[in-house]
């Protein structure tokens, strides 16, 4: 009859846990996976069945209010999300101080970060769903003045006819005075890839957004620290890992069969990007779907990459291997979505940049059900002491 709480209290019973991979933190109502039988769910409906069906901002309501919108909460939302999406004329400034290098992430980390100086938590009626519309919608923009800013081109303005993704493409590519038209081919498969990535349940953007948030932060602080977690390349940085891997491999010669083995050899700290998942030990079903839609991309655009050849032959000959099916590595997501992601023009280092803005109804749909758990409390995870016992104080006279 005693809870864990008064268990721990009286105890002090700590679990070491590194990653915290056996533990869970929170309840959550968005997102089922199954590592072992590779099924993720939203809200209960399958991915491959949303992937086929569902525009991305129609995702963002399902994971956001638990049930896909009717017509009419379809179009207003799209409305919505259209209506907020430019910057106040001043945060234009705050570009021209980053130098011409900085990497996109950084600029859109520290952008979503000063949106909360701009919308501060006041406790106005709406303002929960205002800031949602509002981070999803301007979150993109911003993305596109970041690249646009590292190219030295003039920012584009968002186009509001456009649909969420087709309206990404335009302000990422076209130029002043010369006409750009998205590709619908490109729009849906970029569409796709957002909702593929919209929710992960608590992989470690995820968790950093919950941890964030459990000191009652506001969401743009929250949402701010989880595109830094995101950044790293075991995490959203992964896929610009996967091209860089694919190019540096295709320039030695394609041999795959080197680099399996060099991911193999324990006193080699390489590793396949874009293999492995903390818990899909089957093949992520996302890494299905990105694979086949890859492949008609590549087809209805008429490129030839030789690193979706070269993706093939390092995945036919890892999974021919035991040391890979035996550990439950397998592609995930982020595999073959680089070589998408080139496809449609977009430069490796904006990769990461479009996991984000993919999982962002994932970060504000996590926030939200924790500001609205009544279980929730600070995170503060103990911790094993590992360092001297209790010593006395030794002057600077007296060290050695
Ligand atoms: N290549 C070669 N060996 C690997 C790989 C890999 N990509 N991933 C894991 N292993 C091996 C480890 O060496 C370890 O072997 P051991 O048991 O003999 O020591 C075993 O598989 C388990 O690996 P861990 O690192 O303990 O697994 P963990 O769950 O902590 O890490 C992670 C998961 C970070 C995804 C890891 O598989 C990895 O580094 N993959 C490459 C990076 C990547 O693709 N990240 C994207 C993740 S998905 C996402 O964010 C969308």
């Amino acid at each position: 009859g005693v809870d864990i709480r008064t268990l721990r209290a009286r105890t002090g019973a700590v679990t070491y846990d590194p990653g915290l991979a056996n533990t869970a933190a929170c309840r959550s109502a968005i997102t089922y996976i199954d590592g072992k039988n590779s099924e993720l769910l939203y809200r209960g409906y399958p991915i491959s069945q949303l992937a086929t069906n569902c525009t991305f901002p129609e995702v963002c309501y399902l994971l956001l209010y638990g049930e896909l919108p009717n017509r009419g909460q379809k179009q207003q939302f799209s409305v919505d999300l259209t209506y907020h999406t430019l910057l106040h004329e001043d945060m234009k400034k705050f570009f021209e101080g980053f130098p011409a290098s900085a990497h996109p992430m950084a600029i859109l980390s520290s952008m979503i970060s000063s949106l909360s100086a701009y919308y501060p938590e006041t406790g106005e009626r709406n303002e929960a769903e205002l800031n949602t519309r509002r981070l999803l919608a301007k979150a993109k923009t911003i993305a596109a003045f970041a690249y646009k800013k590292s190219l030295g081109q003039p920012f584009v303005y968002p186009r509001n006819d456009l649909s969420y993704a087709a309206n990404l493409l335009h302000m990422l590519f076209a130029v002043p005075s010369e006409p750009y038209e998205v590709l619908p081919v490109s729009e849906k498969a970029l569409d796709m890839l957002l909702i593929l990535h919209a929710d992960h349940e608590q992989n470690c953007s995820t968790s950093t957004v919950r941890a964030v948030a459990s000191s009652q932060a506001n969401l743009y602080a929250s949402i701010s620290a989880g595109v830094n977690a995101l950044w790293g390349p075991l995490h959203g940085g992964a896929n610009q890992a996967v091209v860089e891997m694919l190019e540096q491999i295709h320039a030695d010669g394609g041999h795959h069969q080197k680099y399996v083995d060099k991911a193999k050899d324990r006193d080699d700290p390489f590793r396949l990007m874009g293999f492995g998942h903390r818990v899909y030990k089957s093949y992520d079903p996302r890494a299905h779907i990105v694979k086949e839609t890859c492949d008609r991309l590549l087809d209805d655009l008429g490129i030839d990459d030789p690193l979706l050849e070269l993706a093939r032959k390092l995945e036919e000959t890892a999974l021919r291997d035991d040391f890979f099916t035996e550990r439950g590595l397998y592609p995930n997501v982020d595999f073959y979505s680089g070589v998408m992601y080139r496809a449609l023009g977009i430069p490796t280092v904006m990769f990461p940049l479009m996991f984000a803005l993919g999982r962002l109804p994932g970060w504000i749909s996590h926030f939200r059900e924790l500001r609205e758990d009544a279980e929730s409390r600070i995170w503060r995870p103990r911790q094993i002491y590992t360092g001297p016992h209790r010593r006395e104080f030794v002057p600077i006279e007296q060290r050695p």
